[in-house]
């Protein structure tokens, strides 16, 4: 049997339906809230509701200060403009992820630098980035000098890609040597934890993101995370257009329209509910697909690395070695047979806008950028 048969029948096993990749889980809870939102008439940023998400989040993830915004890319538009980088500073960031994360820095008229992903598994090679930052680097007035390039290197996004975690005390360890402001973009990943701490709030500030793909959504939407009360207050202020004075009708900065509006906010509500429920129902699912593809020695699912607590946001095959260059045919396969799947985003460096920018060899990202394909992960896969 071809290896896109054999997949199917293995997806068949979990599911005989039509499958989304990721459909979102509503209910009545959702139509109510929002309804309520409507009879109020304050629909945009001003209602009461977007505070309530905030509180009820920032309880959610014992996080001190939570924003909501519009969108996780505008939420990490702020997060990066809360750190005062300057004009050409590099910001580490990892060729494989959602481009969102590397726009965020050419926003802000920085310098992404691409990093490696560990073999076979989705996040940053800290010990790889490790070795690199300690031969092409040195500190000039607690600086982090890239000696290429002349620039200095001060910040890093990290990715808990597929909502896995990236091991944050290492990451936290490397940034106080290099003197690196950390961003983490857990986009992917509300409820994801390490010791019980959700990952976001690890370093000095954290995104989410509840775009209709993540596991819990607001249609459109993000947070910014951060448990510092003068990034906090900066933050505020730059999602709500720079509004200030007695009226909140002067601006003394050039501020951005991010907030999250209430329609917005009153479906977060009832989806933060569902949290507890959906985490469970996808690491179950995790489990099921297991099951169903152990046998194979040629294709592996992706799992969460010992002690580290992943929300599995999207299940994730890896295929090996003989099937990498088989993913398009599979991929093509099961979209006939009616199982959406899809493979991960091209690495952002081989992209025209990005093509001149810093990188180390990005040989991980590469090979595993050819492996990956992303199972049906939503609540209708049962
Ligand atoms: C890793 C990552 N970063 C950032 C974002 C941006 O979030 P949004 O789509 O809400 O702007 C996403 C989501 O799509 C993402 O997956």
């Amino acid at each position: 049997m071809n290896i896109q048969k054999i997949v199917e029948n293995k997806i068949r096993k979990v599911s005989k339906k039509k499958l989304l990749l990721h459909k979102p889980f509503f209910n009545n809870e959702e139509i109510k809230l929002l309804n309520k939102s409507i009879n109020s008439s304050y629909v945009s940023t001003t209602g009461i509701l977007t505070k309530r998400f905030e509180a009820n989040l920032k309880k959610k993830i014992s996080c001190k200060y939570v924003i909501a915004t519009n969108s996780g890319t505008s939420a990490l538009h702020a997060a990066l403009l809360a750190f005062n980088f300057k004009k050409n500073d590099e910001i580490l960031v990892p060729s494989l992820t959602f481009v969102a994360s590397v726009n965020s820095i050419c926003y802000i008229g920085c310098i992404p630098h691409f990093v490696d992903t560990e073999k076979n598994y989705p996040l940053i090679d800290i010990e790889k980035l490790e070795n690199y930052l300690k031969k092409n680097t040195k500190i000039v007035s607690g600086k982090c000098l890239n000696i290429k390039t002349g620039k200095f290197i001060r910040g890093i996004i990290v990715v808990h890609m597929f909502g896995h975690c990236v091991q944050m005390n290492k990451i936290n360890q490397l940034s106080k040597k290099y003197n690196l402001n950390v961003i983490e973009d857990a986009a992917e990943a509300l409820g994801s934890k390490i010791n019980n701490q959700q990952v976001g709030t690890f370093g000095k500030i954290g995104i989410l993101s509840f775009n209709g793909n993540k596991i819990i959504t607001t249609g459109g939407g993000g947070a910014i995370l951060t448990n510092d009360k003068k990034i906090y207050k900066k933050c505020l202020k730059l999602i709500n257009v720079g509004k200030s004075g007695k009226w909140k009708n002067e601006h003394d900065i050039i501020g951005y329209n991010y907030a999250m509006p209430s329609l917005n906010a009153s479906i977060g509500i009832s989806q933060l509910k569902k949290l507890n429920f959906l985490i469970k129902f996808k690491r179950k699912l995790f489990r099921k697909y297991e099951k169903v593809f152990q046998d194979l020695e040629f294709i592996k699912l992706l799992a969460e690395k010992k002690n580290y607590f992943s929300n599995y946001w999207l299940q994730t095959l890896l295929l090996g070695k003989e099937n990498e260059h088989k993913r398009d045919h599979i991929i093509q396969y099961l979209k006939k047979k009616n199982i959406q799947v899809r493979p991960v985003w091209k690495l952002i460096h081989t992209l025209k806008p990005y093509k001149n920018f810093p990188k180390m060899d990005l040989k991980n990202s590469r090979k595993l950028e050819e492996k990956i394909i992303n199972l049906p992960s939503g609540i209708d896969v049962n």
